[in-house]
């Protein structure tokens, strides 16, 4: 049986369908911060726990072969939202599932970590970074990520082997959903208003990947040897893009489906995150290879959402800061009522 933490997320509804679709026994332990709408279809195929990764319970991994670990806060403006928080729980509550992985004896731990650990800013020399080059994380978020893969390189031996993915910025359609990543939030602005804002020019580069490929790249793991793909990081995206391209690539497939949509262009700053990853170690060592281009799931999407599906754009839940802020007023207002009725 496969645990996979934050399994009720954006990327855990998708990996949740492809581990049952490939016979996979599943128990899943997440918080249910964003609910668990996304697993209407496959809910009663699974075990679903509702639990807290900060107050771990051991019993989560009698039975378990091995662990996806996904859940925790997933960008920057929820890490900088909390700081303390977001360290407790992307880098300690990590390290602490990862030791008693280890007790366990349960090798097989895959972790969803980022790419932005590379980030050095849109100013910064443009390099090509792989998995040995020299990195100084800034941001909150990304500095929690590299910490835990640390933690989880400590731990690593013949009984507890980690497989840590530095994973580009995700796209693509999911039960649950999020337009707050890149690719994501220009198909709602293009639905929406018409009309996509790039800022500092558009020149940042992003490593992107679809959903369904990150869900793909985990079966390939959990499906080989240990001893070549353990107690290793691995870069996956499906390839790097400029910002001002994905939104032409948005608006190629607006085109095709017959809507007209404007790109607007910013000069003014220089601050956005940029950087740009190589993927040839994934590709050799593991012989993994991402399918879904950006334009192929762009498509997908408008389908969707044309179906109505996802289509409430105003819904705060599809934006993690928007949806906590919300969610942290309304407790702070109930632990003063005592409640609403
Ligand atoms: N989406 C991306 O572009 C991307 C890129 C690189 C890495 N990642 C990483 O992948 C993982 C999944 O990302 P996502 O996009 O699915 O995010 P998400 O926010 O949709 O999902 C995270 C899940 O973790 C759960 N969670 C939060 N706090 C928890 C706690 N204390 N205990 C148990 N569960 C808790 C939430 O309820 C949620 O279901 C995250 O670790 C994220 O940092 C995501």
């Amino acid at each position: 049986m496969i645990l996979v933490t934050g399994g009720a997320g954006y990327i855990g509804t998708v990996v949740v369908r492809e581990l049952l679709n490939h016979g996979f026994a599943v128990r899943l332990v997440d918080k249910l911060l964003f609910g668990d709408e996304g697993l209407e279809e496959v809910k009663n195929r699974i075990e679903c726990i509702q639990g807290d990764l900060c107050q771990f319970d051991p019993a989560w991994l009698d039975g378990i072969d091995s662990v996806i670990h996904l859940g925790g806060l997933s960008n920057d403006p929820m890490a900088e939202f909390n700081p303390e928080a977001n360290k407790k729980l992307n880098t300690e509550a990590t390290a602490i599932l990862g030791e008693h992985c280890k007790r366990k004896k349960i090798k097989r731990f895959i972790f969803a970590s980022s790419c932005s650990i590379y980030d050095r800013g849109l100013l910064a020399e443009d390099l090509l970074q792989d998995e040995e080059s020299p990195v100084e994380p800034r941001a909150a978020y990304a500095v929690s990520k590299y910490q835990a893969e640390q933690e989880l390189l400590k731990l690593s031996g013949p009984d507890f082997c980690p497989t840590l993915f530095r994973q580009g910025t995700v796209y693509g359609w999911s039960p649950r959903m999020r337009y707050d990543l890149v690719v994501n939030t220009f198909v709602k602005s293009a639905f929406d208003k018409g009309i996509l804002t790039v800022h500092c020019g558009g020149e940042m580069w992003r490593p992107l990947i679809d959903v369904t490929d990150i869900a793909r790249a985990y079966i390939v793991c959990l499906q080989s040897d240990l001893k070549t793909i353990g107690s290793q990081i691995f870069n996956l995206s499906y390839k790097n893009y400029r910002i001002l391209e994905l939104a032409h690539w948005v608006r190629k497939v607006f085109r095709e489906n017959g809507m007209d949509i404007e790109i607007e262009v910013e000069y003014g700053s220089t601050r956005g995150r940029s950087y740009r990853i190589s993927t040839k170690k994934t590709e050799q060592i593991i012989g993994f290879r991402p399918q879904v281009s950006v334009e192929e799931s762009i498509q997908t999407m408008v389908k969707k959402i044309q179906n109505g599906i996802h289509a409430d754009f105003n819904n705060p839940k599809y934006y993690n800061i928007q949806w906590i802020e919300l969610l942290c007023m309304a407790e702070n207002i109930l632990k003063k009522t005592g409640g609403i009725l």
